[in-house]
């Protein structure tokens, strides 16, 4: 963000607006509508008591000027189409008062920002202004009624998410009045908590289900591990509290246990907690434990399931998991070593026409090679390391059973997660999907 935006409060203020062209007309028409009192001039000359001097169409010398002097003298400058002389910039205005959105590019696109006004502006009824008013005119009561702060939550959540606001936008005030009795007579003082077990897919949150985006979004408690990217956990509310667990190989962050107590704890204290893991909370996800201690705590829980790494590394890479010629099935498998040794059943994993999709296996590269060679595997059989897949940072290194071995010093140096696919299927060279793009 390259400027904070705040909302200046200029009741009986004096603004000082230089030149007489229209522009400058309508930023006093605007300052006026705020009640600041306005002073038209030429030049900035006295600077006493003005809160705000603002510049449009004249010489750049006049608007130098007045830049110099306001600096000088600490008063927020606005200078029309001159970035260079304002400290402060003038936004795109979407007006639903008391709702005021202000958009602003720091001078980059204000062009784009007049755009985006258009969109919020259809997308934001004028009755939202209503809506303000009565949810004003409301806060009294609520805080008086419910005195825990998560039940006075679940008021506001279903005030503007429901039949009050319905009736305010068919704009029948009395009718949403008494929606609104009715929604405060009916919420218990302390509310039950919940837990959702929610799937975050495996790294681009395009991937993400509607409904996991909707639990992210009204979630108070956000329990995530390393798997879930900054891109998927920028959709919470900002005051949603955020507790990583993150746990790495042979390196737990967070004993399992003391995770199942993070969540009935929060729970109990009436939250409604979010268990976001990558991929899906059934597949290599520990979900199955979770659902049970919550179970066995008494805590409400639900689960949203989401792409698991096979099937999104696989379709961002151009591999199809089955296909008609080369495989009819496909097993997911952990590669993850238990005792230093990976204790599979070979027999089945050998089998042919089968994709193996691998998880956590970097570590167990040549164990996995040797073994599936041994139950006679061929050594061609195409294999391939997706690392970071469906990110932008996605990376497929290509191979076969007997190189997989040679690959894991670099997967291992990646220190990202890599999925493996060992198959015919991995031959197949369909169109990879393109990327999505970084986040700056
Ligand atoms: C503990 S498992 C979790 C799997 C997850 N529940 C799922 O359904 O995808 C972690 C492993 O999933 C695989 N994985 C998860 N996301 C991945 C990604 N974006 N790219 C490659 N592999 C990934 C890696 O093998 C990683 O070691």
């Amino acid at each position: 963000m390259r400027a904070l935006p705040l909302f200046h409060d200029l009741r009986g203020r004096t603004c000082l607006v230089v030149g007489d062209g229209e522009a400058a007309t309508r930023k006093a028409g605007v300052l006026e509508s705020v009640g600041a009192h306005v002073v038209r001039g030429a030049s900035v000359d006295a600077l006493d008591d003005v809160a705000l001097v603002v510049v449009a169409e004249t010489t750049d010398a006049v608007a130098q000027d007045a830049f110099n002097r306001c600096r000088a003298r600490g008063v927020p400058i606005n200078a029309v189409d001159r970035p260079r002389y304002c400290t402060v910039t003038w936004p795109a205005i979407v007006d639903r008062d008391p709702i005021t959105i202000a958009i602003g590019t720091a001078g980059a696109a204000p062009m784009l920002a007049r755009l985006l006004r258009t969109r919020i502006e259809q997308a934001v009824p004028m009755s939202m202004a209503a809506l303000a008013r009565l949810g004003e005119g409301w806060r009294t009561r609520a805080k008086a009624a419910l005195t825990a702060p998560t039940a006075r939550l679940r008021f506001w959540e279903r005030f503007f998410d429901g039949p009050v606001t319905e009736a305010v936008f068919r704009g029948d005030i009395a009718e949403a009045d008494r929606r609104a009795r009715a929604l405060l007579a009916g919420i218990p003082a302390t509310p039950r908590g919940m837990v959702h077990l929610v799937g975050a897919g495996p790294g681009d949150p395009e991937l993400l289900t509607l409904r996991a985006l909707r639990l992210i979004q009204s979630a108070d408690v956000i329990v995530h591990d390393r798997l879930v990217g900054e891109e998927v956990l920028a959709y919470a509310r900002a005051d949603a509290l955020r507790i990583y667990v993150g746990k790495r190989r042979a390196n737990h962050c967070v004993p399992q246990q003391d995770i199942n107590a993070l969540l009935i704890e929060h729970a109990r204290a009436g939250k409604r907690v979010v268990r976001l893991k990558g991929g899906d909370p059934f597949v290599f996800g520990r979900g199955g434990e979770e659902i049970e201690a919550l179970v066995e705590a008494g805590i409400a829980c639900d689960v949203t399931p989401g792409i698991t790494a096979a099937t999104g590394c696989a379709a961002y890479a151009g591999i199809p998991l089955t296909h008609r010629d080369h495989a009819q099935s496909c097993l997911f498998v952990t590669g993850h070593l238990k005792d230093g040794r990976l204790d599979l059943n070979w027999d089945v994993l050998a089998r042919p026409r089968q994709t193996l999709a691998i998880y956590m296996g970097v570590a167990s590269l040549p164990d996995l090679s040797r073994q599936l060679i041994a139950q006679r595997l061929p050594g061609s059989t195409p294999a391939a390391v997706i690392i970071d897949g469906t990110r932008p940072t996605q990376r497929v290194i290509a191979g076969t059973l007997a190189s997989l071995p040679g690959l894991a010093a670099a997967v291992a140096a990646a220190a990202r997660p890599a999925l493996v696919l060992i198959g015919d299927v991995v031959g197949v060279a369909l169109p990879a999907q393109a990327l999505p793009l970084a986040a700056e």
